[in-house]
């Protein structure tokens, strides 16, 4: 008996139900105000992914957004790197979340560490880098886009000779040459003197590097010492307007042509990154020559210097690529990984950044 009356009492129910008028909305715009919390719901939705939350049917499931543990720098493609500008975003950023560090991500870390007083700026993403992101992720703290470091201009700006100027002179990929430029105000804010030797005891700027480059040296001498070699650092950071007396000496002394094909015009040396040590030893008298390449000290410095970050920054037959002549001398500061790469590959930093845009 109980069984008929709830079949009879549903089919009135649904008897009921049907006679309702329904309408019928042909799309979004036809919904009358009281439905338009449709594009709402989808705001939310997206929210709840920024978040990290997945939507499975009706549940919500937590997956917290973290910052990926792995070092990331320019040119790297990883899906740690969306991981990485996924966590940004939800400190102010607006990221595009694609796999590729490109500039705008080398920005966004070099912004983020220009404002953050205890971490060394480099646009590398690295372990305490991690860490400050994730005291501001876990303190719900944001950060002002561009308090550190400007947004690149759509337009990069131009010297009055029309080269471009490097919008990120912290970036420790930096490639400054005679194509791209540095602000002639730009002064590294990490300047240090590596604890190695050098032939004079005066306390000259020449002495400084930018702390990374500063301690990766120290690496570098400790280990030659260790090969019982004696090497000398003879000039590290140059300011623009020493640039200029010194290019302007050489110009007056040799033309500015040949003086250019060893001697950058100023705002185009990497002496100004604070990333680049000319290197010496006794056996050339502790001078800046070509010889220096066949000496023992020269031989392992190209040999060894990747190990530590350095690459050989004008090497020998690649003079009209970098547009100087052959410096066995000069090394720069790219980080280990590029070093290695760029060494083994037999190329130099123009032809790695032209690998990169292929
Ligand atoms: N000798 C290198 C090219 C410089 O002047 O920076
Ligand atoms: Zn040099």
């Amino acid at each position: 008996m109980q069984g008929i009356s709830w079949i009879i009492l549903s089919v009135i129910c649904f008897i009921l139900i049907g006679c309702e008028p329904q309408e019928v909305f042909q799309s979004q715009e036809d919904a009358p105000p009281s439905e338009q919390t449709v594009p709402e719901d989808r705001d939310m939705e997206r929210d709840k992914e920024a978040k990290g939350q997945e939507i499975e049917g009706n549940e919500i499931e937590e997956t917290a957004i973290e910052p990926p543990d792995a070092l990331l720098q320019k040119f790297d493609t990883d899906n740690a790197v969306s991981q990485l500008k996924n966590a940004l975003n939800t400190i102010g950023y607006d990221l595009e979340l694609t796999d590729n560090f490109d500039e705008e991500l080398t920005w966004a870390i070099t912004d983020f560490q220009l404002q953050s007083e205890d971490l060394v700026v480099s646009g590398v993403y690295n372990k305490s880098t991690r860490e400050e992101l994730l005291l501001y992720m876990e303190n719900d703290d944001m950060i002002e886009p561009g308090e550190g470091l400007a947004l690149p201009p759509k337009e990069p700006e131009k010297t009055e000779t029309g080269i471009e100027i490097s919008s990120n002179p912290y970036d420790e990929l930096a490639l400054i040459n005679k194509s791209f430029a540095l602000p002639d105000d730009y002064i590294p804010e990490d300047l240090i003197v590596p604890d190695v030797p050098f032939p004079f005891t005066e306390d000259l700027p020449q002495k400084y590097m930018r702390e990374n480059a500063a301690h990766a040296l120290e690496e570098l001498f400790a280990a030659a010492e260790e090969a019982e070699l004696e090497m000398f650092a003879q000039s590290g950071y140059r300011s623009y307007d020493r640039q200029v007396d010194i290019f302007t000496a050489n110009a007056a002394q040799h033309g500015e042509d040949h003086a250019n094909t060893y001697s950058a015009r100023p705002g185009e040396s990497e002496h100004q990154t604070g990333l680049a040590m000319d290197i010496t030893s006794a056996e050339v008298n502790l001078t800046l020559v070509t010889e220096f390449g066949e000496t023992e000290e020269g031989k392992w410095l190209a040999e060894n210097a990747p190990k530590y970050g350095f690459i050989i920054r004008f090497p020998e037959g690649k003079e009209d690529i970098t547009g100087y002549q052959y410096e066995p001398w000069h090394v720069r500061y790219v980080g280990e990984k590029t070093a290695k790469y760029i060494t083994e590959q037999n190329i130099t930093l123009e032809e790695y950044y032209e690998e990169q845009f292929e």
